[in-house]
């Protein structure tokens, strides 16, 4: 028997949260098709929707790997799955296209399996392969791609991850700059040592973010939105980053921020229609800058 899995994108720091706030999004989402082999270890069928830049070599792509984890913790090298990958969104995005494959890969093994625990007991295993993609074992993608909605992680060691809830009506619009920025470059950039003060701006912020979340207050969501830390170098490795938060706002954007380590940035909105918009210019701004673009609402 075969299984069909999806996972979607996610937009982790939700700008003040570095490393510990993320969120999924209705769509796009990666799909995993996975099916139960009768040699043993991990095979890779077929990849679409990546230009041919992940590899098919089971060792060196996430998804298998993170599978081979799993399967090596609960003591099962003797399966055997094939796996079929399927890329719904841009790599090296900012949207979490690894972590949606891996959560994918791991939720439809583990379901093949008929292993009951609790999905969170993946996690770990998804950060893995997040430290095989960009050197570092981050959860703000993979948690909520494997959970859903919003979710804190209040602490790595250990690890203690939180769902949090969310505002009905809340809208994102998704723009995906075509430059490159690998998430490994994006973390090596970024200050080491901070300031006191910024560090008490920035917490105040995760703060009000957090109880906007659970209250409901979109204002208040969007005046704590902010980041003194990695959005002032990050954002230049980001085509007109100042000038596009401006149009954002000006249309009627909550906020606006970088999208993970970039170079996707995201608007959230009261509706739908603001949302389309917000995205439609934007889109249309980066082509007049001779950028190409993607553009998501969700
Ligand atoms: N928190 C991570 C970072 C997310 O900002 O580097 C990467 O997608």
């Amino acid at each position: 028997g075969g299984i069909h899995v999806f996972a979607p994108a996610t937009v982790a720091n939700v700008v003040c949260g570095f490393d510990v706030l993320g969120f999924a999004v209705n769509e796009p989402g990666d799909e995993v098709i996975m099916r139960m082999a009768n040699k043993p270890g991990i095979t890779i069928s077929k990849i679409t929707g990546d230009d041919g830049r992940l590899p098919l070599n089971p060792a060196k792509n996430t998804v298998s790997v993170s599978v081979e984890h799993y399967l090596r913790s609960i003591d099962r090298l003797d399966v055997g799955v094939d796996i079929e990958l399927h890329k719904k969104m841009p790599i090296g995005s900012g949207l979490g296209s690894s972590s949606a494959s891996t959560v994918a890969g791991l939720f439809a093994i583990k379901t093949l399996l008929g292993d009951e625990s609790d999905p969170s007991a993946l996690l770990p295993f998804a950060m893995k392969g997040e430290e095989m993609a960009c050197g570092h074992g981050h959860a703000d993608n993979v948690a909520p791609a494997l959970l859903g909605g919003f979710v804190l992680i209040r602490s790595y060691e250990p690890l203690d991850v939180v769902r949090l809830p969310h505002p009905a009506g809340l809208w994102c619009a998704i723009v995906f700059p075509d430059v490159d920025v690998p998430t490994r470059e994006a973390r090596q950039i970024i200050r080491k040592n901070i300031q006191m003060k910024d560090a008490v701006t920035q917490w105040g912020n995760i703060a009000g973010l957090v109880s906007g979340l659970f209250m409901q207050d979109i204002d208040l969501i969007g005046r704590s939105m902010k980041d003194v830390l990695v959005e002032p170098v990050r954002s230049m490795l980001i085509p007109d980053f100042y000038m596009m938060r401006q149009m954002a706002m000006d249309l009627g954007a909550v906020s606006f921020g970088i999208s993970g380590s970039g170079p996707s940035v995201f608007a959230f909105t009261r509706d739908e229609e603001t949302a389309k918009r917000i995205t439609q210019k934007l889109q249309q701004h980066l082509t007049n800058i001779k950028i190409g673009s993607n553009g998501y609402v969700s």
